[in-house]
């Protein structure tokens, strides 16, 4: 099922345990598209084989529901594949597209959706449309036994480098946009002009989801705080691609956000950092590439407990 911006769902399945999982950044092309030549050819086996060691690694196997926070695949077809796949270790599946999800990959891909990632992310709603217990949310809310879950991409909107006046970076939105167009997200992000702009549709689905949800889950970290970034990331070398990655959300939504709201998921960043701001915590729990997961083998579901 497809929920777009307000549309809503519930669910009350008392056989279940209350505790929900949460991953993100699978980018099951790295794990599972190198040496096939048609996403036929992905055993189901290995993509489980892949998950099942993942799910060992977890505190607890018991739970049914997983949130996953963008970023599942390059390909709409090996995304239903993997999501069909965890299907058997998850009755419910709650999930947003990250950026990579939309991404324009080839000459192929620039024919088929017209070079337009929108088109894209059109294709996976409708191939989602009728997917069991597997929801795919677009600025909507699942109510499960009572919790509910708002989710959206998120984008990032410019705000860290202005905020930051990064000394070894010339910054204005054009400057920023001829190196998002050149090095970051611009070359596969397609019919989409400026680096910002997604924000802007993104905005009002925040403010909905932010007054209504105990848990909200975007792709890209709620705020442009340097504290919340791994140190790692301030050292000059990386400092300028902060922007791409989070956004000001909660301090920016401050007057939408309802007290109810008490736990943020995101991904994107694959050695993001937990952590508590005006009494919401914000969790990342990414896959990441084959060497960060040590081809999964460093990666686990994490969980929520719900009181
Ligand atoms: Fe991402």
């Amino acid at each position: 099922m497809v929920l777009n911006f307000k549309e809503t769902y519930e669910i009350n399945d008392l056989t279940i345990p209350k505790n929900i999982d949460y991953i993100s950044d699978i980018h099951g092309d790295y794990y599972f598209i190198t040496h096939t030549i048609s996403i036929d050819d992905i055993k189901n086996n290995d993509i489980e084989n892949f998950f099942n060691l993942i799910r060992l690694n977890s505190f607890n196997q018991d739970n049914k529901i997983l949130i996953i926070s963008g970023d599942i695949s390059e390909n709409n077809e090996l995304t239903i594949k993997i999501l069909n796949v965890l299907k058997k270790f998850y009755k419910y599946i709650v999930f947003i597209i990250g950026n990579h999800d939309i991404f324009i990959t080839n000459r192929i891909e620039e024919d088929d959706y017209e070079n337009n990632s929108l088109l894209k992310f059109e294709e996976l709603k409708r191939k989602c449309k009728d997917l069991e217990n597997i929801y795919l949310l677009d600025g909507g809310i699942i109510t499960i036994n009572g919790v509910s879950i708002g989710g959206t991409m998120g984008w990032y909107d410019g705000s860290y480098i202005y905020k930051y006046k990064n000394q070894y970076y010339q910054y204005n939105d054009k400057r920023i946009n001829k190196d998002w167009l050149t090095y970051i997200d611009g070359r596969k992000i397609r019919g989409i002009k400026m680096f910002n702009e997604y924000f802007e549709y993104e905005l009002e689905k925040l403010k909905y989801l932010v007054s209504n949800s105990n848990i909200v889950t975007t792709h890209f970290m709620p705020t442009n705080n340097q504290k919340h970034f791994n140190p790692m990331y301030l050292q000059k070398i990386y400092e300028s691609m902060n922007q791409y990655f989070c956004f000001n959300g909660i301090d920016k939504l401050e007057d939408e956000i309802n007290e109810k709201l008490k736990h943020w998921i995101y991904g994107h960043s694959h050695d993001g950092i937990d952590y508590e701001y005006k009494n919401i915590r914000v969790v990342n729990n990414c896959i990441g590439s084959w060497v960060e997961s040590n081809m999964g083998k460093n990666s686990k579901f994490k969980e929520i407990i719900i009181d």
